[in-house]
């Protein structure tokens, strides 16, 4: 097949091409690098089946594809706060360009949407049809709100024009090629603890998140798209359900580096969701999904990765 993968030289975007290249496609990777580097992908610029497009989702473009990710929007709060403006054409005119190309094309469009759909939600875990508690004014919604128009987007597509879609909500996910200044929780605490800094815990540490290895993530998302179910164009979560408080998440990368940890408690941010967890019945019944690698083999793949760019 030929798949195009907007965001393909992001963090999940470059496990996504290199693992559908593996799998004999011919892969169009489109990115601004706004986030993404083209050290994530580099290693995939030989292969014939390979071909890299410097373009912005918010222009539209034009490609013969069978299928299409789009994966393209910054996910970490410094990346897409730095320019909200911009955080919302890329996921609302990104969304409706590509669309618009899956409709003239006939390709099946996956949308990489996020738990983030859900705010700081008043159930837990977090199934599909919970609508969620979301600040639409707040210094996150530009975020939160565009990622649910394009949700919006995609069903309307899928009723009025008969697009083929499938929507995932990614719950946080963490491997190499993260990026070590980003401000995500995981790759923040790797890169302290390995320059031995305090880390930086905002709140008493005691708010949860479920972190799930981008193998994982990428082979859901992979199957999703490949399954062909009734209501399959409704929105599956896909992450890991262990759940685990910020301080225990201190205390694992501590043990994956080999060092203890020292902790500097800072302020919580505005809208900080305080847990964070997916349901993933609906991923384990309709894709037979469920995520493998456990944090601390996860943690140690990703430690390596980091330890061979921090320096120390
Ligand atoms: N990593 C997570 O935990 C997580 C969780 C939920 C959802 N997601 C979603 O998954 C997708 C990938 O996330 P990621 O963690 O790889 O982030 P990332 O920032 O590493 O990747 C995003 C990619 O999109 C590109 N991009 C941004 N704006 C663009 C534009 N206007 N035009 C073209 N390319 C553009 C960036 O350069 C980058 O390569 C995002 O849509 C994100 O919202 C990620």
């Amino acid at each position: 097949m030929r798949i195009l993968i907007t965001g393909g030289a992001g963090f999940i975007g470059s496990h996504l091409c290199e693992r559908l290249l593996s799998e004999g496609n011919e892969i169009i990777c489109l990115d601004n690098f706004f986030t993404g580097r083209k050290a994530n992908i580099v290693h995939l610029l030989d292969s014939k089946n390979f071909e890299l497009v410097r373009h912005d989702v918010t222009e539209p473009v034009m490609f013969e594809v069978d299928q299409i990710y789009n994966l393209a929007c910054p996910a970490s709060p410094i990346h897409y706060q730095y320019n909200p403006v911009k955080t919302v054409k890329t996921s609302v005119m990104g969304m409706i360009n590509m669309l618009g190309l899956a409709k003239r094309v006939k390709a099946r469009i996956l949308q990489a949407s996020t738990s983030e759909v859900y705010g700081d939600p008043l159930i837990h875990p977090q199934t599909e049809d919970y609508f969620g508690n979301v600040n639409p004014i707040g210094l996150r919604s530009c975020y939160d709100e565009g990622k649910r128009v394009a949700e919006t987007l995609m069903m309307d597509y899928h009723r009025q024009n008969s697009v083929d879609t499938r929507i995932v909500r990614i719950f946080n996910t963490y491997g190499e090629r993260m990026m070590e200044n980003d401000g995500r929780v995981v790759s923040n605490f790797i890169v302290q603890a390995l320059r031995g800094e305090e880390l930086t815990m905002y709140g008493d540490g005691s708010q949860t998140r479920s972190f799930c290895y981008v193998s994982d993530l990428v082979d859901g998302l992979i199957r999703l798209m490949n399954t062909e179910a009734e209501n399959i164009h409704l929105p599956v979560n896909i992450g890991n359900p262990g759940e685990f408080t910020m301080n225990e998440l201190a205390v694992e990368i501590g043990k994956a580096i080999g060092t203890e940890v020292k902790i500097k408690y800072l302020p919580l941010p505005q809208d900080d969701p305080k847990q964070r967890q997916p349901n993933i019945e609906k991923a384990k019944n309709l894709l037979s999904w469920s995520p493998k690698i456990p944090l601390a083999e996860g943690l140690e793949r990703t430690v390596a990765y980091f330890r061979g760019i921090v320096r120390q």
